[in-house]
């Protein structure tokens, strides 16, 4: 496989949080690659060595942008030019919660005017088990006339990127690899094995579709839990967080997972609902799944209610009083603020009256975004004692590392601290800071 000519041009459809690490990955493995997206504004900061995403550095933008192996384009035409086709745009749910296809079904339709023969095309956005086999096949053979295992090759590789992990990057992170056709498999795996530490090889798409569902569902599920032992500790007045770690001092059989505000991200919160959309075509019902979605997304209802307790402590309403939203990411250190449950505790603070402000030393101003446009282009406070001081209560819902924890206690009489950025409290300190 080594020796085939066919896998030394790479395109890559969708520079997000994961196709441009991606697109770095092969790069940086000799490949020639290609960039694709439909934002001009990404692919203009590129070119200028610039990046958009704030864990990935200009440096290494600029290795792509300098680099005459690395093209980065908005035309669509020069599919053409390459030999591998990987696929990593957006996959949310709709507004009835119900997967949201447009981004692989138009990728896929522009794919189907370029497809040649020997195209290998992978698709590594997270969906339902099918997509490849079922989707994809069909309207890359309706619009080619191809053949798929004979004439191109589909396959399917999800991506578990981990954004802002110092620990594991994409070529470190083992990829799972499958394909319905050998020849699909045999192409996909030679090529991921060619950028990457190591390839996990599985017999179908389905099967990798699943896995990645799998792990996710595992998060998901498993936080729901802690987060319900969190709410039935706190009404016993214990711990939660010196339970948790007690348990983790067992060296087998248990897995250390850590409660909070709410589920957030692009994946954890969306992805198990592919297999919920799914199941329902074989007469299944997903309880595990439901029911772990209805308890994390109470979580940030609990963090209100300890707001208001806080405040009512202190002879306050919700109604005009001024509240600090510490961290609108959705997970500490990276300026993803997709699905985060900040704006959910927001837009209920606001709609009971609240000044709402926000400090987050990773996203200074609030993007334009497919959620929250209400609070498009608010700009995060100043980190200093004047500011803070300010405000009735400060919620700590990301913990981001580079904010001065001994500094907001010293300046805030009243935070609200769903992360455990404070463990142990004495008790004067419990005059002040009320975990959620
Ligand atoms: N972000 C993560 O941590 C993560 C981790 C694992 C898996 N995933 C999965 O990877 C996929 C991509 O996620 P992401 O976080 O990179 O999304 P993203 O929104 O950061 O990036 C997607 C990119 O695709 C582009 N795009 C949209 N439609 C397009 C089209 N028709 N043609 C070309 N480009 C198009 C967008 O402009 C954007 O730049 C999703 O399925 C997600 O579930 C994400």
């Amino acid at each position: 496989m080594k020796k085939n000519k066919k896998i030394d041009k790479v395109g890559i459809i969708g520079l997000g949080y994961v196709g441009l690490p991606l697109l770095y990955t092969f790069h940086q493995a000799g490949f020639n690659v290609i960039g694709f997206d439909i934002d001009s504004s990404k692919i203009d900061l590129i070119t200028q060595g610039k990046s958009y995403i704030k864990h990935f550095k200009d440096s290494q933008i600029k290795k792509l942008s300098v680099s005459d192996r690395c093209v980065v384009t908005t035309d669509f035409s020069l599919l053409n030019e390459v030999d591998s086709i990987l696929i990593c745009v957006p996959t949310p749910l709709d507004h009835y919660r119900k997967p949201d296809m447009s981004y692989v079904v138009q990728t896929t339709e522009t794919i189907g005017k370029y497809l040649r023969s020997g195209h290998l095309v992978v698709l590594e956005s997270t969906t339902y088990p099918g997509t490849t086999d079922e989707l994809l096949k069909n309207i890359l053979e309706n619009s080619s006339g191809l053949v798929d295992g004979k004439d191109f090759y589909l396959a399917y590789s999800p991506e578990r990127e981990d954004p802002g992990n110092p620990d594991f990057n994409t070529k470190s992170i083992p990829k799972v690899v499958g394909s319905s056709t050998k020849r699909g498999r045999e192409l996909a795996v030679a090529l991921y094995e060619k950028a990457l530490d190591k390839v996990v090889t599985v017999s179908t798409a389905k099967v990798a579709e699943s896995a990645k569902l799998l792990e996710n569902i595992f998060r998901s599920v498993n936080i729901a839990l802690v987060n319900e032992m969190k709410l039935v500790m706190d009404a016993m007045d214990i711990d939660i967080h010196e339970v948790i770690n007690a348990a983790a001092t067992k060296p087998f059989g248990f897995m250390k997972f850590t409660p909070g505000p709410g589920l957030g991200g692009h994946c954890i919160p969306i992805d198990p609902f592919y297999l919920t959309w799914k199941a329902r075509e074989y007469g299944l019902n997903t309880r595990f799944i439901e029911l772990a979605g209805e308890v994390n997304s109470a979580m940030p209802e609990f963090v209100v209610n300890k707001i208001m307790l806080a405040l009512n402590r202190k002879g306050k309403a919700f109604k005009n009083s001024k509240i600090l939203i510490l961290g609108i990411a959705y997970k500490p250190n990276v300026d993803d603020m997709r699905e985060s449950p900040s704006f959910v505790i927001m837009d209920r603070l606001v709609s009971l009256g609240a000044d709402i402000d926000f400090y987050d030393p990773w996203i200074p101003v609030i993007p334009s975004s497919r959620e929250h446009m209400n609070w498009k282009g608010k700009v995060s406070v100043e980190w200093k004692e004047t500011v803070i001081k300010e405000y009735d209560a400060v919620v700590i819902v990301t913990d981001h590392a580079s904010v001065d924890y001994s500094e907001l206690k010293k300046w805030s009489d009243c935070i609200i601290d769903t992360r455990n950025v404070y463990p142990n409290l004495s008790e004067s300190e419990k005059e002040k800071i009320y975990k959620a």
